[in-house]
């Protein structure tokens, strides 16, 4: 029988230590393993940068939760990104990134890998022509984020999976806003999931780190060789901390969820409020391929405000209880300017966000108090 998301983030990869029946694996706080004779490994492990039974708890738990076949854990999302391109691209390459990519990988392609020869074109993804029109014979892979950091767009990722298939390229989608509990891409065709799960999937703003899971056996050990090779790996405290916020990712995310559309309802009533970006509003452009693609609607919400930039920074400097910060997805609500903060690094690039947008990482705390204190910091 196939067993719930619940069940497996709980129990995946977390067989009961085998030496003392503890119930959750331990840190093996250990670089290196006795071998039973030269080349004698027990259970496969020989040096902690190849393999350590914290992070392969984590990987196998990640894999099951994702539907996915192998699951890699790194020491940042973004070490995940690094692994996954130097993977699947080589100087010469083209990847098609979306034209309101997370400010971070539009970095790291913009400033990193261009200088490798690597080249990128950031498209709109919900145009589907214009996708297809990016893609060339050196097209290695499509990038897909949804929704998006921190404009909240939504892409179709079955049909981008058929472009990039007929391409010949692989479709990665950054699934980091939405989670695995929410969405699923490998099940509607993606080749890659990615993940900062410094974000929801660790949950409690104590840990960074970054994941990647395939649907192909093939590409899983392409990038396993390459985790190894590179060597980006998660720690195994980190590990373990990533594994354990895993296990109540579904109940979080339901309660993000519930609180965030109370936070939409208030904003949408609100006079300052010019425009509210959420992707379970019906008047969102992305909303029917959403609702087709994912659980419920995530608990990010960005908003438009009267008074551009001037006002929209002192919404997120009158806030209390919603933490004026950067990150996302933890149990405590934030609030911060992209323009400003996140998405600074792309200032005066195609991917500048508007200087009157406020971000909220709707958190899991009493959904009243996060309502008075957001109607407060409005004015
Ligand atoms: C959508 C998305 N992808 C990737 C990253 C990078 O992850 P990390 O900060 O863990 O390196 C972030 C970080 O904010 C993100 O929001």
């Amino acid at each position: 029988m196939n067993q719930g998301f619940e069940t497996l983030a709980i129990h995946a990869g977390q067989e009961a230590d085998p030496h003392t029946g503890a119930v959750v694996p331990p840190i093996y706080a250990v670089s290196t393993y006795k071998q039973d004779g030269v080349g004698g490994l027990r259970a496969g492990y020989e040096y902690s940068r190849s393999a350590n039974p914290t992070r392969t708890a984590l990987e196998e738990a990640l894999a099951a939760v994702e539907g996915g076949v192998r699951g890699l854990a790194f020491a940042s999302g973004l070490a995940a990104e690094d692994t996954l391109l130097r993977t699947v691209c080589k100087p010469g390459d083209h990847v098609v990134i979306p034209d309101d990519a997370y400010g971070g990988t539009y970095r790291l392609f913009s400033r990193v890998f261009r200088e490798w020869g690597v080249s990128f074109d950031p498209v709109p993804l919900g145009d589907l022509d214009a996708v297809r029109a990016a893609v060339r014979p050196e097209t290695k892979a499509i990038w897909v984020e949804t929704p998006t950091n921190p404009l909240l767009n939504v892409a179709d990722v079955a049909a981008l999976a058929d472009v990039a298939h007929d391409g010949g390229a692989v479709l990665v989608v950054d699934n980091t806003f939405a989670s695995p509990y929410l969405q699923q891409p490998l099940s509607l065709g993606a080749d890659v999931a990615v993940h900062s799960t410094t974000k929801y999937v660790g949950g409690h703003s104590d840990v960074v780190g970054g994941a990647l899971v395939t649907r192909s056996v093939d590409l899983g050990e392409r990038l396993a060789y390459h985790q190894n090779a590179m060597g980006a790996v998660a720690g195994p405290f980190d590990a373990w901390l990533t594994l354990r916020g895993l296990k109540t990712l579904g109940v979080r995310m339901d309660r993000h969820c519930d609180n965030a559309e109370r936070v939409v309802d208030l904003l949408l009533s609100h006079p300052k409020v010019v425009q509210v970006l959420y992707p379970g509003l019906p008047e969102h452009p992305g909303h029917e391929i959403a609702a087709k693609q994912m659980r419920r609607f995530g608990g990010m919400v960005s908003f438009r405000v009267e008074g551009g930039e001037e006002a929209a920074v002192e919404i997120c400097n009158r806030a209390k209880l919603f933490t004026l910060g950067e990150s996302l997805g933890g149990v405590e609500s934030l609030i911060e300017h992209p323009g400003r903060m996140t998405h600074a690094s792309a200032a005066g690039s195609p991917l500048e966000v508007p200087a009157d947008l406020v971000r909220l990482s709707v958190g899991i705390e009493t959904v009243d108090d996060l309502l008075a204190d957001l109607s407060e910091a409005l004015g």
